[in-house]
């Protein structure tokens, strides 16, 4: 887990992840592809922004430092992409704006998400 305080130990932001995996057979082809069952991922569990920071960049450093997580872990034990559960409409979109994908892009409703760890260093790019 990853606390961002402010200089006055009130909590800014904060994220968790946990290593996860993906149901082969109801991956989409970019997942699923050459990979064992089930498919090894990392879990973006809660991300959150205190509303009164919000819009400053923060919610999305805290991404592209998760993301840069990924990136190392994939190093040493696979994993095949990162994966979200947006809180509702609205985050989905937020999400989708840093460059994950849904699972399902046919539910305008899902709100599971992923990026592959193969796309992470152009996403970091994109995001600087
Ligand atoms: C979603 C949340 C984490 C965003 O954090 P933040 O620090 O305010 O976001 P940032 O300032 O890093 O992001 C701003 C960028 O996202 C874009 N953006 C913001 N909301 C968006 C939305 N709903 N859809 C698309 N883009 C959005 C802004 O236009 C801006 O883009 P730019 O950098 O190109 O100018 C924060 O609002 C939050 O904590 N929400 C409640 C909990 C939640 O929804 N968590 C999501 C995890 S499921």
């Amino acid at each position: 887990m990853w606390v961002i305080a402010g200089a006055d130990d009130v909590v800014v932001a904060y994220a968790t992840i946990a290593m996860s995996s993906i149901d082969r057979s109801s991956a989409p082809a970019s997942i699923s592809r050459r990979a064992p069952n089930p498919v090894p991922a990392l879990l973006i569990g809660r991300l959150a922004v205190d509303r009164r920071h919000s819009g400053l960049g923060v919610g999305t450093a805290l991404v592209g430092h998760v993301l840069a997580t990924a990136v190392e872990l994939n190093v040493k034990a696979a994993c095949r992409a990162v994966v979200v559960n947006a809180l509702h409409a609205s985050a989905r979109g937020w999400w989708e704006h840093l460059g994950f994908s849904p699972f399902d892009p046919a539910d305008e409703q899902s709100l599971d998400l992923f990026l592959l760890t193969a796309d992470i260093d152009a996403t970091l790019r994109r995001l600087r």
